[in-house]
């Protein structure tokens, strides 16, 4: 588990890992430290990788919801994951997903949905979520969007509509570069690849 020690290392990981990924820089590292203090946040399932005292690798945990007319299922979510640019390719992100995983199993949570990469997750097991008669919160599905059940059919009877933490919504980029800020300095740079 992390502990406030290892904040900043984290973020800093966490920067290193996504700048320049999906974007022009990232914004993940913001992420990181919004949801520490979000009421959705679950501490007791996320998890930070160490070896030889650095931080490495990161998984944070968040409450989403599956939202069916009436009813809402509590369900539960992960992102930021991420490893250390240098230590990616080992294991690591296998390794924090599959103890996570378990933890959260262990506490009874029926399942897991993610926005992700669609060729990493379905080598752990996830599967698109139309496999489980769930959309987004407007209706669509596609690959990125995953599911996995945390014990056998415990998605069973669960479907409708998911709604991850509005803490996914809230990362103005002035409150970005402001964070940026305390990191060492990291140059925007355009690749192929990038969302935009
Ligand atoms: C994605 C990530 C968390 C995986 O962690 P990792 O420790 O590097 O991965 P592992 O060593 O556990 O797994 C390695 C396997 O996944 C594959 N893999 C890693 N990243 C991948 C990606 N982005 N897309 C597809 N496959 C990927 C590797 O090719 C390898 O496959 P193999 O076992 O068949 O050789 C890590 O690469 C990372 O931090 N990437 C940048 C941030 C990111 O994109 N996070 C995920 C957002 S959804």
């Amino acid at each position: 588990m992390e502990t406030e020690d290892d904040w900043y290392d984290a973020e800093l990981m966490t920067q290193r890992a996504f700048w320049n990924k999906h974007h022009l820089g990232c914004d993940e590292h913001y992420l990181v430290h919004k949801i520490r203090h979000h009421e959705d946040y679950l501490p007791e399932l996320s998890r930070i990788a160490v070896k030889n005292g650095q931080v490495v690798g990161c998984i944070m945990y968040t409450k989403s919801r599956i939202v069916d007319g009436e009813d809402t299922h509590g369900i539960i979510t992960f992102g930021p994951l991420c490893v250390e640019p240098k230590w990616q390719g080992y294991g690591v992100g296998e390794m924090l997903l599959r103890e996570t995983m378990s933890l959260a199993a262990n506490k009874g949570y029926k399942g897991i949905v993610i926005f992700g990469e669609p060729d990493y997750y379905p080598g752990i097991g996830f599967k698109t979520c139309d496999n489980f008669n769930i959309t987004t919160s407007d209706g669509r599905n596609f690959d990125a969007f995953m599911a996995i059940e945390l014990a056998e059919g415990s998605l069973k009877g669960i479907k409708g509509k998911f709604h991850y933490s509005e803490v996914f919504d809230n990362l103005p980029k002035e409150e970005v570069e402001e964070f940026n800020k305390r990191f060492p300095k990291l140059q925007k740079l355009k690749f192929p690849g990038q969302w935009d």
